[in-house]
């Protein structure tokens, strides 16, 4: 059996974590890897259902997010999450509690508070900045962006396409994925990505 992962998506609200994840599940489908999402709103429909955005309800949900991911990547799953996760110490608690069996790769979906206001796909930006929704990442309340994630992308600067290409290649590198022969990811790209990856400890 292949090392399952959790692939835990951190970002603001709209910074692309579901869309992303969907498809990161596609081309890992397509590689015959088994995929589950973790998405933060349909986690709230069902697992979290009952808790708000205090930061204590935040850490319940991400606790909860966190213990199923590692039971599925314990068992060979790539278990994808798509939460805000906004703070630090639970991110670090959730990475530190994977399996040995299993693997780790935060995955932080940056995009400026002013592209994500402009964009404003779920009009909640607009709402929050009126003041009609209280605690809002990023507007009024804190979003704590990881220091060492394994992968950064810029989903307000680069297509989806790029995003995901740059994932799928961590994943490659980290071993956690077979490397795809004639996937045409640019040197140069490649470069950055085997750079922080050697920056944190791994590739030997
Ligand atoms: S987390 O902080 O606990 O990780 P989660 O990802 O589950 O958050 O939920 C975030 C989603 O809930 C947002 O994308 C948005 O649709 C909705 N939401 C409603 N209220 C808030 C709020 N106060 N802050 C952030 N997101 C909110």
């Amino acid at each position: 059996m292949k090392k399952g992962f959790i692939l835990w998506f951190t970002g603001l609200s709209g910074s692309g974590k579901s869309t992303l994840s969907k498809l990161i599940e596609e081309r890992l489908l397509e590689r015959g890897i088994p995929v589950e999402i973790l998405d933060g709103d349909e986690v709230r429909t069902n697992l979290s259902k009952g808790l708000g955005f205090s930061k204590e309800d935040r850490d319940i949900n991400i606790r909860r997010i966190g213990y199923v991911a590692n039971l599925l990547a314990r068992n060979g799953v790539c278990a994808i999450t798509a939460a805000i996760s906004p703070y630090h110490a639970v991110r670090d608690e959730v990475r530190a509690s994977v399996d040995g069996r299993a693997g780790f790769v935060e995955t932080y979906c940056e995009c400026s508070i002013e592209k994500l206001t402009a964009r404003d796909v779920k009009g909640l930006y607009k709402k929050a900045l009126a003041g009609e929704i209280k605690n809002f990442t990023g507007v009024s309340d804190p979003y704590e962006a990881p220091l060492n994630p394994e992968c950064v992308v810029h989903t307000g600067d680069e297509p989806a396409e790029q995003s995901c290409a740059r994932i799928l290649k961590t994943l490659e590198m980290l071993g956690y994925i077979p490397a795809v022969v004639g996937d045409d990811y640019g040197a140069l790209e490649e470069k950055a990505v085997a750079e922080r990856l050697r920056d944190l400890g791994y590739l030997g």
